[in-house]
Order: structure tokens, then sequence, then C-alpha cells
């Protein structure tokens, strides 16, 4: 072949492979609601940045009828682009290639991208629409997915990690979008579990649709393994870019400042407290009150209520933030909202954000289920969690700081580097009424009037303790604040903790209550 002819060829090559697994396949995919892999990282990376690695790669299967089988880009788009500038590392299953099934290849050329991300210390991201690991390779797809879950453990803390779920992710398929940071499933899209509605029929007789077995709804609100929720998968990449622009590269760098931005006039903190101190409020709300332009990117939305994770900026510059939500549960820690406040927790220290906590807390939540289901073991992480923590970390004591909760909201004895309280902080063993009647009981139960005995004690269990000041004497708490003063409190807090240092013991790792 002469020059010109090897260059017309590789043309048509390209073009080719480029069309994924053909006209009709691609049709299903658009029927069935979904974008083809390129169209989504189009969607997703800024225009004309995507650079393409790995087009010309090949399946090596030689049973089943495969040695016949062209599989175009063996069923995965890899390589890298930029999101609003900054690069990143991606991967996107093309389903209608067989299935986006993964064999040995496919799984390498997801690899040698994951590889690529962490050398370069920017984030990785991966996109998923599989029928899982490829049949007709046998155990060489399943060595596949071990490389995989390998390397998600060994990017763990050092690029972040996002996965996409858009189409099936079944089987142990789901380990690793599991093993990442952030995963993103979109309505009546994203299906992922362990063992299908067929299997889960046969081996335990329970007659379940793919979409509550699995679907978005129940990852984001039921089974937490998701984190973000979409209508559609444009929304999702809106929702991508945003999480991204909070983020540093890797854990070798801060987060990029943006410009700082007062919050939004309506978001004043005075008018949104209740006059009446037993009447719960939207921490978000006051979130939004002490945050740069209001804007609180909420992270697990939908799962354990009672808590709130999420990003903000304070001064322009990326800060955690946790909550106690009172309006659910009155805010208690559950086996849930202790999962996924730890699990952020230990992101953001990861990746050098400083966390800010506003903390609203009766305590632990009580029962058998709770007991049974292992609150203690669950419980446990979120004290593991800030205590390990060396980020700069900032707790605000809005209302009641109660027994456990209090010491497991970031308190001094975690090592918080300031505490603040409002005057309106109640910090105590437990909450007034359940002290009352555990300290009193003799003198309640032998009273005339039980009931009066009863008040007169919670009051004065309650003017002992249901304040800040017993905490501020003993130096627990380093200011007492009005309100309106939080925000320039917090603003302080992170200027002097900025070139915070808090070396600790040398060790291989600790043992984490998982
Ligand atoms: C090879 C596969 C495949 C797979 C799908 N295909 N899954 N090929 N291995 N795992 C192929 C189909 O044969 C078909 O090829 C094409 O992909 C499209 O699949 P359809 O079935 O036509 O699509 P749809 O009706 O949308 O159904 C999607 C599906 C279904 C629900 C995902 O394909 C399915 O159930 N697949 C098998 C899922 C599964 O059991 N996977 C293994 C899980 S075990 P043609 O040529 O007809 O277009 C596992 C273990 C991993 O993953 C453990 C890791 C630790």
């Amino acid at each position: 072949m002469n020059f010109m002819n090897r260059i017309v060829d590789f043309f048509s090559r390209k073009f080719t492979v480029a069309k994924g697994g053909g006209e009709k396949a691609i049709l299903k995919q658009k029927a069935s609601g979904k974008m083809t892999a390129r169209e989504r990282i189009a969607a997703l990376l800024d225009p004309e940045s995507f650079y393409e690695y790995d087009l010309f790669v090949e399946h090596n299967c030689h049973d089943f009828g495969m040695e016949s089988k062209d599989l175009a880009a063996d069923g995965v788009i890899t390589g890298s682009g930029t999101i609003a500038g900054r690069p990143v590392c991606i991967y996107a299953q093309d389903f209608t290639v067989a299935g986006g099934s993964l064999g040995f290849m496919h799984a390498r050329k997801i690899t040698k991208v994951m590889d690529h991300a962490v050398k370069m210390g920017i984030p990785i991201i991966g996109i998923n629409d599989s029928g899982g690991a490829r049949i007709q390779e046998g155990v060489n797809s399943l060595a596949g997915y071990g490389e995989i879950f390998y390397r998600n453990t060994l990017a763990s803390g050092v690029v972040p990690q996002i996965s996409v779920i858009l189409g099936p992710c079944a089987g142990g398929a789901v380990y690793s979008p599991a093993l990442t940071d952030f995963v993103f499933v979109v309505d009546q899209i994203s299906r992922m579990f362990i063992t299908g509605p067929e299997v889960v029929k046969t081996v335990v007789g329970e007659e379940i649709s793919m979409e509550e077995l699995g679907g978005a709804r129940v990852q984001v609100e039921t089974a937490g393994n998701a984190h973000f929720f979409a209508h559609s998968e444009d929304e999702c990449f809106d929702q991508i870019r945003r999480l991204v622009s909070f983020l540093p590269d890797s854990s070798r760098q801060k987060a990029a400042a943006a410009a700082p931005r007062p919050p939004k006039q309506s978001y004043k903190i005075e008018s949104l407290i209740p006059k009446d101190s037993k009447i719960p409020f939207d921490v978000r709300d006051i979130v939004r009150a002490v945050i740069d332009n209001s804007e609180f990117f909420e992270v697990q939305e939908y799962f354990a209520p009672n808590a709130i994770i999420g990003f903000g900026r304070i001064e322009g510059e990326t800060v955690g933030i946790i909550g106690n939500q009172a309006l659910v549960l009155a805010g208690v820690l559950d086996i849930d909202a202790s999962d996924k406040i730890a699990r952020f927790v230990r992101f953001c220290d990861a990746f050098n954000i400083p966390l800010v906590t506003f903390v609203d807390i009766p305590g632990y939540l009580p029962g058998s289920d709770q007991e049974h289901g292992g609150v203690i073991r669950h419980g446990a992480k979120v004290l593991y969690a800030y205590s390990e923590a060396t980020v700069p970390k900032i707790t605000v004591i809005l209302r009641k700081a109660y027994g456990g909760g209090y010491i497991a909201m970031c308190s001094h004895h975690l090592r918080a580097d300031f505490v603040f309280a409002w005057p309106t902080a109640e910090i105590a063993v437990m909450g007034p009424e359940g002290a009352a009647n555990i300290i009193f009981r003799n003198e309640i139960m032998s009273a005339e009037n039980p009931d009066e005995m009863r008040r007169l004690k919670i009051k004065e269990y309650t003017d002992k303790f249901a304040n800040p000041y017993v905490a501020a004497a003993n130096g627990y708490i380093d200011a007492i604040i009005p309100p309106q003063e939080t925000r320039a409190s917090i603003v302080r807090a992170l200027k002097i903790t900025r070139g915070k240092e808090d070396p600790r013991p040398s060790r291989k790792h600790g043992i984490p209550p998982f």
C-alpha cells in the first residue's frame, strides 16, 4: 500500500471501530433512552477535549465462536479529556458491543487508564453500562474484574474516583463502583444488583422487578450505594461537573479556590431560627446562611436524611460540611447516618478538604433494630473517622449535643481545632427529661405530686446543664458566639488552620471498624 492508501485505510478502520456495535444495536440503545458511550463522553467532557487511547485493542478469546467476532474497541472507550479545563481520565463501557461485557482486554483498557490517572494525579471517571463478566471468556473476565478492584483500592485516597451507572451493572461488577468515592445514578436507566430478579426468584422465591431490586431510587434512598440521583443523563453529567469543581485533582493538592462570595441575602441566619427553641429547623438553611453564595452541593441527599453531608465554599475555599438534621428522626445518629458521615469525613481528610460540622443531636438512635444491626460498630466509624482526620476541623454546636452524639460530632475530644457554640446550645449526657427521670427517680416517686416534682427536677437539670456554659467553663468550647457571627468565626478559624500539621504515630495502617 502506498502512503495515501495507508492513510485512507487508517481512517476507514477508525471509522468502522468508532461505530461501535453497529446501527441496529445503537438504535436499541437509543430506544431504551440511553446515549451511546461516545455521546456520553462528549456530553460530559469539555467540547473536543477527548483524547482516545487504545481504539484498536481487540479481544483475545477463541472460544464459543468468539474468534470470528470483531468487537469494536472491545466494548469500552477509554482516554482522557478535560472538565472546565482540568484533566480527567475516563472510560465508558459500550453496551452496543457484546452488551458492554467485560473480557480480559476490555479490563486491560480500563486498568491502563486507571494507572494513568493515578500516575498523573487526576480524577478517574468510569461510566458503567454492561452485562457483566463476558461469559465466553470465563475466568479471564473474572481476572479482569479482580485487576480493576485492586486498582480501585490502591487509587483510593490518591485520586478522586467517580462511577456513573448508566445501564446494567450486575454481579461482581458492582464492586468497582462500591470501591469508588462517588456513584451517580439516573432514574429508569441505572440498575445495580449482585443477583438479578431471576436468581432472586429461584433462590429465595421472591418476585421482584429489576427496578425495585436495584433501580436508581433504591440505590440512593434505601441501599445508599449511590450518592447522586438524576432524572436524565444530561442532568447527571451536570452533577458530575459540579462535583469535580469542588475537588482537588489528587491528594497531592488542595482544591482550587474560587472567587469568594457572600451568602445570599435571603439566608439571614437570625431570621431562620424559630423563636421557640423546641421547633426544629432545617440545618441546610443554616449551612446556606454560612457558605459562599448559599450554594450547598449535597451528597447522599436521599439516604439517611437525619444527617446531611456535602460541599460548599467559604471565602472561595472548598469545605466538607456535615450536620445533624433535626427535621428527620430529631437528627439522631443511626447506622446509616454513621456510615454516611464516616465515609464522607474520610474522603475530605484524604483530599485536604477542611471539615465544618453543625451539631444538633439528641444522641444515637435507641432500639433493638439498631442494636442488633450493629449501631455500636457503625457508630464507632464516626468516632474513628473524625479522630483520624488531620485536616482543619471546625465545629458549631447549634442546639442539642447530648451523650455520645456530642463526642462523636467532632468535639474537642476528637481534636476539633475550633468548637463554637451558640448560646442556645445544650451540652449534657442526655436530654433533661431523661436525665431527671433517672437521677431524681426516688424524689419524683415519693413526692406528693410526682408530675410537679418531675417538672421541677427537669428545670433544675436544664438550668445546670442544658446550656453551653459548663462545657465552656471546662474549655471544651472555644467561644460562645451569637448565630449571626457563625460565618465570620468559621472564616477566621479556616485562616488560622490553613497551615495545620498534625503528625500521627507511625504505623502501617489503623483498623477502622469497617
Ligand atoms: C457476553 C453478553 C453478556 C455477557 C450481554 N451480552 N451480557 N455477552 N457476556 N455477560 C450480550 C448479549 O448476548 C447480546 O449479544 C448483547 O450483549 C445485548 O444483550 P441483550 O441481552 O440483548 O440486552 P438486554 O435485553 O438489554 O439485556 C441486558 C442484560 C442481559 C440484562 C444485561 O444481557 C443479561 O442478563 N446479561 C447477562 C448478565 C449476567 O448474568 N452477567 C454475568 C454476571 S456474573 P447479541 O450478540 O445478541 O447482540 C458476573 C460475575 C463478575 O458479572 C464477578 C466479578 C467479581
